[in-house]
């Protein structure tokens, strides 16, 4: 495997490294205090060609490979971890799906906005009755004539107040369980939609997480994605997708959350030196280093098999577990080395372990990657 970046890589990586220092970290902190989301920090992101980064030209997206898509995450995940994952829903839970999954016209009529950073998107699978267990759908949506009538609540929703444009997963026929779910686009605003209050979360604090409630919503029948009964393998196929910006986001927040110890290290003094010098310091930092290059590694080879067109369900679940595993280690150590500074805000560490901690949760927990990657072991 040939991980040496190509110079439109490296070009990324300073393009993102650039708008991030400059756009989402002044603010970052009374961001996240207050919950307050980047709205303006988006829009840009859209500009500069952010939410729809894997997407065809042809639909308004960057055209670009999933390693430059990681690339990305990681750096905008150094320093704020919620606005990667407003940019992660967009582009691998929403737009990918989208693109290939979808009619010409729903191309046209959602893609292109949501790929051009237009119109932002939001992903409903998760239930409050059926979160790991995402074959459990209550939310229905039943055929009446040339639509469906959809009812139920969905949890948890990235983006669920600020998005425009809603994938929605729901059993249609429930004799025949998982095969008989379906995935509907739906737009804000439709008659019986409506959005419950923002979550007051431990991390990610800027960006939104909302339920959805649907109330006998009338969908036309062209909003299904697929044929009859796809919507489970839909979700299922996207989250593989999804899994490997996920990972990226967990390596980024390791990553930041070194760099800012080990900058840290070199400038704060104990017993008549910096604290680097101590051994006891010194081996932590090589620790952290050592894991977050291990977790790169994962992240960036699961890219490059969905790149290359290899089964990526394995290498992702392998890079989302040990990528979200390090981002926790990693960033208990750095509050450890700030000391008393690791507690407070504004040296950004206490935040970035918060950040972490959703990263061994959300597009399926720590638990469920084991799931997917024993079964994967187990099948051949
Ligand atoms: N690709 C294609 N098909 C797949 C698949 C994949 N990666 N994984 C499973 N399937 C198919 C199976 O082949 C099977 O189909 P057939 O019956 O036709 O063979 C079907 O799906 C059911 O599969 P399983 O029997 O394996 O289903 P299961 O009930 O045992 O559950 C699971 C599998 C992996 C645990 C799954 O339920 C799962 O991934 N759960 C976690 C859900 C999750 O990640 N939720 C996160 C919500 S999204 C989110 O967090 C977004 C956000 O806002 C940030």
């Amino acid at each position: 495997m040939n991980f040496n970046l190509t110079e439109e890589h490296l070009m990324i990586r300073d393009a993102s490294r650039d708008f991030t220092e400059q756009e989402l970290l002044p603010g970052v902190i009374e961001r996240d205090s207050q919950m307050i989301f980047p709205y303006d920090q988006v829009k840009k992101m859209g500009e500069l060609g952010f939410m729809g980064m894997m997407n065809d030209p042809n639909y308004g997206g960057g055209g670009m490979d999933t390693l430059s898509y990681v690339i990305a995450l990681e750096e905008i995940s150094k320093h704020d971890a919620s606005a990667a994952v407003i940019m992660s829903v967009n582009n691998s839970l929403v737009c990918w799906g989208l693109e290939e999954y979808g009619s010409a016209k729903q191309k046209e009529k959602y893609l292109r906005p949501l790929a051009s950073g237009a119109k932002l998107g939001a992903f409903a699978l998760s239930e409050p009755e059926a979160g790991s267990d995402a074959t459990s759908q209550k939310t229905t949506a039943f055929e009446k004539e040339d639509h469906y009538i959809l009812n139920g609540t969905k949890n948890w929703i990235t983006n669920g107040g600020n998005a425009d444009y809603y994938l929605i997963i729901a059993q249609t026929h429930p004799a025949l369980k998982h095969k008989g779910i379906n995935v509907f686009i739906i737009e804000k605003g439709w008659e019986g939609f409506t959005i419950g209050p923002k979550e007051d979360k431990l991390g990610i604090r800027s960006s939104d997480t909302h339920s959805l409630m649907f109330d006998n919503v009338k969908v036309p029948k062209e909003n299904r994605i697929g044929t009859d009964g796809f919507g489970f393998k839909f979700a299922m196929k996207t989250l593989s997708g999804g899994r490997i910006g996920i990972a990226a986001q967990a390596l980024g927040i390791a990553a930041g959350a070194y760099e800012r110890a080990l900058a840290y290290s070199k400038i704060r003094k104990s017993f008549g030196t910096a604290i680097c010098n101590h051994q006891a310091i010194a081996f932590k930092l090589a620790d952290m280093y050592a894991k977050i290059e291990g977790a790169r590694m994962l992240v960036y080879k699961s890219a490059i098999d969905k790149d290359q067109g290899e089964n990526y369900d394995l290498s992702s679940a392998t890079a989302k577990l040990v990528a979200s595993q390090v981002a926790m280690e990693v960033t208990v150590e750095a509050v450890q080395i700030h000391g008393g500074n690791g507690y407070v805000k504004e040296y950004h560490v206490e935040r970035l372990m918060r950040d972490a901690k959703i990263t061994q949760i959300y597009e399926g927990t720590s638990e469920i990657q084991k799931i997917v990657i024993s079964r994967g072991l187990l099948r051949d």
